[in-house]
């Protein structure tokens, strides 16, 4: 049996650099670092220093898939890559832990994880250290163990991903169509649209305002309004921009004996005494309303990132099967909320979910045909002020 992982990292920019960090870190176990691949060399010369003689240094990805000595792949590119190498990778007989979003467009996510399927001995993860956040496991927990009652509403306004001009101008393919394929929705919301799906469910209908270029000089949204529908009659609602300061990161449950609000990194519960809709039935007194009780949740935080925690959980369920926390089947999940959000605001129209692929795609290509990549000097960015 394998005891050590031996990985590479694909993908040495922003993201790609803590995920070396970590792994240098020595807070990971049962991993060692082969290599690291990046097609643009400078990337890879900048971290050098940091690294043993004998580190790998591969230009390009076919170069890691052929070498032997790697048995796992953090891949770390933009996203129109994720599903493209993870493929790739699979059927080298790497096991893949992919950086969020899980694709561009579900279409190419979905042939990604038939690959996965063909080969359940591989380990495909998705890195959604988002879901390692206790508040949110939590909130999943409350929900799913009935504590809110039946699903009424959800609410989540996330603005506080603020993005400057520069942060746009520090990669050509970034806010593009051509390379990047969105803007708000598929940069800084998978997050947010993976845990609002992991809580709630999915919504079976959605209409969407977005805003592309506004604000800022770029090709992708930067605010959207989505509201949703839940089939068994709950609404919502998701406003996104990073545009705005300060920004709001507010999500908000409401079931018909419950209410759960994270907001500052603070989870707030209420529960009514009855049922609202046994409440409402009996009730005889007017106005009134039901007995609520607010009721403290113990949220237990830890000091490490959930980027380590998913990276772990991906090396220890190569090592000893452990269950995976964010399996990157579930990708395709809040990506086609975020597919249908700019398939309606692209239609003006309702979008049913599962959305219509193939007419996302022939969307999407239009986009990317008039699209320009920017010429732009790339730089590196500290990741340390985001989440
Ligand atoms: N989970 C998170 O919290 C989080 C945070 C930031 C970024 N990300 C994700 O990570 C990905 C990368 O973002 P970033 O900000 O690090 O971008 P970046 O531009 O800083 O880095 C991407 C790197 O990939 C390299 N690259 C491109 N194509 C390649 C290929 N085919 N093979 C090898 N290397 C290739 C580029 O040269 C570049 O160095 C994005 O998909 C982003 O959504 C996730």
């Amino acid at each position: 049996m394998m005891d050590k992982v031996r990985l590479v990292i694909i993908g040495v920019g922003n993201i790609g650099t803590l995920h070396l960090e970590n792994v240098l870190s020595g807070k990971l176990s049962g991993v060692e670092l082969v290599g690291l691949c990046d097609t643009n060399p400078e990337k890879l010369t900048r971290v050098k220093e940091k690294l043993t003689d004998s580190c790998k240094y591969y230009s390009t990805d076919e170069e890691v898939f052929m070498d032997e000595e790697v048995d796992a792949v953090i891949i770390a590119t933009p996203h129109y890559a994720h599903p493209v190498l993870a493929i790739e990778a699979l059927k080298a007989g790497k096991h893949v832990l992919v950086e969020k979003p899980a694709g561009v467009y579900t279409k190419k996510v979905r042939e990604m994880i038939e690959v996965g399927n063909q080969n359940p001995q591989l380990t495909l993860s998705l890195m959604y250290n988002q879901r390692m956040n206790p508040m949110y496991q939590k909130a999943r927990e409350l929900v799913q163990n009935g504590e809110i009652g039946e699903l009424r509403r959800t609410n989540w306004i996330i603005t506080n991903w603020y993005r400057s001009q520069s942060y746009y101008n520090s990669g050509g393919w970034r806010a593009t169509w051509k390379g990047e394929g969105g803007g708000v929705l598929l940069n800084q919301d998978p997050h947010q649209l993976d845990l609002w799906q992991w809580i709630a469910g999915m919504p079976s209908r959605i209409f969407s305002f977005a805003y592309y270029g506004k604000r800022r000089d770029v090709e992708v949204e930067t605010e959207v309004t989505a509201y949703v529908e839940y089939e068994n009659g709950a609404t919502g609602l998701f406003v996104t921009t990073t545009t705005e300061t300060p920004g709001t990161n507010r999500f908000e449950i409401v079931g018909s004996k419950g209410k759960i609000v994270i907001e500052e990194e603070q989870l707030k519960f209420w529960q009514t005494r009855v049922d609202e809709a046994e409440w409402n039935e009996t009730y005889s007194g007017g106005f009134g309303e039901p007995e609520v009780w607010e009721i403290k949740i113990p949220v237990q935080f830890d000091g490490d990132s959930g980027h380590l925690k998913i990276t772990q959980n991906f090396i220890n369920n190569i090592l000893f099967d452990e269950e995976l926390v964010s399996p990157a089947s579930d990708g395709i999940l809040g990506l086609s909320i975020s597919n249908a959000i700019h398939l309606s605001s692209w239609t003006d129209n309702w979008v049913s979910l599962p959305i219509d692929e193939d007419l996302f795609l022939s969307e999407l290509n239009k986009r990317i045909a008039a699209s320009n990549e920017k010429d732009t000097e790339e730089r590196v960015l500290d990741t340390k002020n985001t989440y």
